[in-house]
């Protein structure tokens, strides 16, 4: 038998069949893909394994053993690690507190000064320099999740699952995870990597088992897959339409106009430099950059969640450098945010509630103050089927929702409104090639209708396909506007990296 064996797993949610009869086996050594689209089943499977959730049905061997997974403490203790797709770090406390987290069997008072030095050499060994005392809230995302492996790895997993690794890196952060894979790899560590990305899977995985409503379609050996297209159509059951059309329409007025924006953060840090661009309608401007270089802070401004610190910027002529995020809104605005969790939904209310969350003071679902839920009901329940939203029922609470799928609700929500200006930070983030496409064709929609489009992305490959024009910003400055057919990768890439070629 092989190191892992999951055996005829099924798991249900209600009426929902997240996984149904589903085998999975996995070589000691391996880099294992789990591919599917969003709500396929993977992350379902893999919190069985990590014992967050127990089957319904189906057995777990390791080793040749049957085993019971009571819970993540049980998991952890037979050598299975995880890395789930939200971090589940603590940000107010210090790396190695967070490290040495929920460890057992510390009978007595835990030594953090013997616990860091330990760390720090694991670190060290995998080539990461991180300060264990250092506050995780300091941490870059793609420091938060090494350090999320390297505990894993402290707690001595040998199986270490990772969920969608990559859906919150840089291109350059991918090339240093995949550094430590092979590396963990080499020593016998064996690595389950979800994804839906086929370009890393193609490059990092040995085999791959693709998942599609719950089970599983066929395991095969990347060396034995032609091309991306093959393992796409393998997941999503049928050929996927790679293509997304831009009309030739002319530029319509001036919607947005930044003039010499800067802002100073709490820590005195100046981090946007006389920012000036302008948009209009019909047009998509892509800000292209690394994460890190400004984006946030600028999009924060814009929408009335930080205040610039000097400069100002008007949205069809009126000045908004003050104006609160309800004013960029009653702008006709709509903001796609980079933080679905924080800025874009509320986890504890339920998708119908999230759906109506911007649109609530409209009369037509808002008389004298109270709902009319049986209207909105149905109007939402129409845009969750429109934007295939997977979800047993628009009741649901969205923090139950796959990540995919928060994320759709917060683009269909923000859609729908029509915009005049649409801000979208990583729209498609965390999403499949299906929603992806579909999510870019309907920016490429509002923009063929009229709308403004920012777009803030670190895909080159979305910015060069969606963009009119091409910001690239560093360390809080533009380094150049380029219409997009001038633009070449390399070009870009040097920008990113602040050279001017
Ligand atoms: N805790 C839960 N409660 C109810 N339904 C859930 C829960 N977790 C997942 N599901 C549902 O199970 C299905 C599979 O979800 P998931 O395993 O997260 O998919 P993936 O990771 O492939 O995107 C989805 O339809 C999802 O809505
Ligand atoms: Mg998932």
């Amino acid at each position: 038998m092989a190191f892992l064996e999951m055996k005829h797993i099924s798991k249900y949610f209600g009426d929902v069949a997240a996984n149904v009869d589903v085998n999975l086996s996995v070589e000691k050594g391996e880099v294992h893909a789990l591919l599917g689209e969003n709500g396929a089943g993977k992350s379902t499977l893999m919190n069985i394994l990590y014992g967050m959730y127990s089957q319904s049905e189906g057995d777990i061997y390791l080793n040749d053993e049957l085993v019971r997974i009571k819970d993540p403490r049980d998991s952890i203790a037979k050598g299975i690690g995880m890395v789930h797709q939200h971090f589940m770090l603590i940000p107010a406390l210090s790396v190695i507190e967070n490290v040495v987290l929920g460890l057992q069997g510390q009978k007595f008072v835990l030594d953090l000064k013997t616990a860091a030095k330990e760390f720090s050499e694991l670190a060290k060994k995998y080539g990461m320099e991180i300060d264990p005392w250092a506050k995780v809230s300091q941490l870059s995302v793609g420091q938060q999740q090494r350090l999320e492996i390297l505990k894993a790895l402290y707690r001595k997993a040998d199986l270490l699952i990772l969920d969608e690794p990559t859906a919150v890196l840089t291109p350059q952060e991918v090339e240093g995870l995949f550094e430590m894979i092979r590396g963990l790899t080499k020593e016998g560590h064996t690595i389950i990597f979800i994804s839906h990305k086929l370009v890393e899977i193609m490059e990092i995985c040995d085999r791959c088992t693709v998942l599609r409503q719950g089970r599983v379609v066929g395991t095969k050996k990347i060396s034995e897959i032609h091309d991306r297209k093959e393992l796409a159509a393998l997941m999503v059951g049928h050929q996927v339409d790679m293509t997304v059309q831009k009309k030739d329409i002319p530029r319509g007025e001036k919607i947005l106009d930044v003039k010499d924006l800067s802002f100073t953060n709490k820590k005195k840090v100046r981090i946007l430099k006389n920012i000036s661009f302008d948009l209009y309608g019909g047009e998509i401007l892509g800000i292209c950059g690394v994460d890190g270089n400004g984006q946030s802070e600028l999009i924060h401004c814009l929408t009335g969640l930080e205040t610039a610190t000097s400069g100002h910027f008007t949205i069809k002529g009126k000045d908004m450098t003050q104006a609160r995020p309800r004013d960029v809104l009653a702008m006709g605005v709509s903001h796609i945010p980079e933080d679905r969790l924080k800025y874009g939904m509320v986890r504890e209310m339920n998708i119908n509630e999230n759906l109506l969350l911007m649109t609530y003071r409209k009369p037509e679902y808002n008389k004298h103050g109270l709902f009319d839920w049986k209207k909105i009901t149905e109007k939402n329940e129409k845009l969750c089927e429109v934007y295939n939203v997977k979800t047993p029922s628009i009741h649901e609470l969205a923090g139950n929702l796959s990540g995919g799928n928060q994320q759709k609700v917060v683009v269909a929500r923000e859609m729908e409104r029509e915009p005049d200006l649409l801000i979208a930070v990583h729209p498609d983030r965390g999403l499949d090639i299906g929603a992806t496409k579909y999510i870019q064709n309907r920016i490429v929609e509002a923009r063929d209708r009229g709308a403004a489009v920012l777009l803030v992305s670190t895909e080159l490959e979305e910015i060069m396909e969606l963009s009119d024009r091409i910001l690239v910003i560093y360390e809080g400055q533009v380094m150049d506007i380029l219409p997009q057919k001038d633009a070449t990768r390399h070009q870009l890439g040097l920008l990113m990296a602040g050279v001017r070629p």
